[in-house]
């Protein structure tokens, strides 16, 4: 027996007032659907039905997934009809999970639960109480079983009283489902097909039919407009700094935190103001970052401290290193232990070595700084001619005096000296001072111009 799963996304998401289909609006970075493909893969679905309506070209463009199956559902006539769409693709053997695709944070472990349910009954379905349960469909039950969904609009004053809901998320078994599907009729209040309506059917057979709960709230609140599209990604990513927290981050204001991928820190972490990190970002122990930081893509070892308002994105940061304030870590920067970068220094392709030191306006690109070398303030790497990228190297304990373009490709030597504001254009050797600048000329009883 397997497990096929229907994710129902194919309602327009009107309220959204947006030309991209809702499904595809992200939740930390991800598309919500995708969220939800990625979640059931975690519960080892054997295939995954994505009914969609709206926008297929985009979807298919954008969302992936192993199994994962498309089925067209041209016009919206009702959950059940979209269930439908799939059922060519059910094994009458397969328990039917059905999700709903605009429900994106649906937790592996209370999916787990619903189908552990779904083991000691005929069906299950997820469900919560709702403070205000306004315009969902009302859970009628006899005890422990379910014999009913109503909808709201085709609820009675006493029905309404109910606060048990549906989410939407159940796991029917495979043939029944199937010959429920095509029983179903379209005479109710909004004339269309409901999947709610098997449940009857299934009970008048007597099935038993359990509930699950969801752990949070959240997990099965749905988005219609952008306000509930905000409110869910606040909800999701209070959770990952609490995560961050229980991992041993201090997060300074878990409200201006947002994770839009994998984090994952050490102990004695301390993490400012609207920090933001994207795609894999490491943490190391001790590792201290300023207010307004953006990192993508990024490993920073123990000790190090980015100070506020730095960038770093597909770059590395060695242990005890020092990155900013206003510092900028392009892809391919790596920063070995104790080295340091100061305020408006940009570096891409470029390793600077254990403690060399480049502290104040300067552009790496392309180079390799060795060990405890000092990159005067203002240092320019010319590294691209207008066609080719060229490399600079600079050797160990090597002095760059301010204000200086390094012509590549070029070599500085060990230990070398390049006077303040030289243009290089040839390499220096070992331990020599080189200057490349115009000679300065003191020009005695200079007169000023005066005005015309
Ligand atoms: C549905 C449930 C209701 C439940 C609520 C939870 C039915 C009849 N009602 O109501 O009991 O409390 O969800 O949010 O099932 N969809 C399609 N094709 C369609 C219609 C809908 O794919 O023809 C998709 C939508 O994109 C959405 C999901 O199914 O992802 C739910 O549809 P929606 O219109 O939001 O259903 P509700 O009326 O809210
Ligand atoms: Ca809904």
């Amino acid at each position: 027996m397997g497990l096929s799963v229907v994710i129902l996304a194919a309602g327009k998401g009107t309220r959204m007032k947006s030309s991209l289909p809702k499904v595809l609006h992200p939740i930390a970075g991800l598309p919500m659907v995708q969220r939800i493909i990625n979640t059931v893969e975690q519960i080892g679905a054997d295939s995954v039905n994505l009914v969609y309506g709206h926008g297929g070209d985009l979807l298919q463009q954008q969302i992936t997934g192993s199994n994962l199956t498309w089925c067209l559902q041209a016009e919206q006539l009702g959950t059940g009809h979209a269930v439908q769409q799939a059922a060519d693709n059910i094994n009458d053997e397969d328990d039917v999970l059905v999700l709903v695709g605009d429900a994106p944070l649906i937790k592996p472990s209370t999916l787990k639960r619903l189908l552990a349910a779904k083991q000691n009954a005929d069906l299950a379905l997820l469900t919560v109480q709702l403070d205000d349960p306004t315009g969902m469909g009302r859970i009628i039950r006899d005890g422990d079983n379910i014999t009913a969904i109503v909808e709201h609009k085709d609820a009675t004053e006493q029905q309404r009283e109910i606060t048990e809901i549906n989410t939407g998320m159940m796991v029917i078994p495979g043939a029944d489902l199937k010959r429920w599907l095509s029983g179903l009729q379209n005479n109710n209040a909004q004339g269309e097909y409901y999947l709610t309506d098997v449940i009857a059917m299934a009970a008048n057979e007597g099935k038993q039919i359990r509930a699950a709960h969801p752990e949070k709230p959240f997990e099965v609140e749905g988005v219609n407009n952008r306000v509930q599209l905000s409110a869910l990604e606040r909800a999701f990513q209070l959770e990952q700094a609490e995560h961050a927290m229980l991992a041993g981050a201090t997060v300074a204001d878990p409200a201006r935190f947002d994770v839009r991928g994998e984090l994952s820190v050490g102990s004695d972490v301390v993490i400012d103001i609207n920090f933001v990190a994207v795609g894999k970002v490491t943490l190391g122990d001790n590792v201290r970052i300023g207010a307004n930081c953006v990192l993508i893509d990024c490993d920073i070892a123990d000790g190090a401290v980015i100070e506020a308002n730095s960038i770093i994105e597909q770059a590395s940061v060695g242990p005890n290193c020092t990155v900013g304030p206003f510092a900028r870590l392009r892809p391919g920067a790596n920063m070995l232990d104790g080295s340091k970068v100061g305020n408006f220094v940009e570096m891409k392709k470029t390793t600077l070595g254990k403690g060399a030191k480049a502290n104040h306006l300067t552009y790496l690109g392309d180079t390799e700084v060795g060990e405890n070398a000092n990159i005067g303030a203002g240092t320019i790497t010319c590294n691209y001619d207008g066609v080719n990228k060229s490399k600079t190297v600079i050797g160990s304990g090597a002095f760059i005096g301010s204000n200086s373009s390094l012509v590549a490709p070029v070599t500085i030597g060990e230990g070398a000296t390049v006077g303040a504001g030289s243009v290089i254009t040839k390499s220096v050797e070992q331990h020599q001072l080189s200057v490349a600048r115009g000679k300065q000329r003191n020009i005695d009883g200079w007169e000023r111009p005066t005005k015309r």
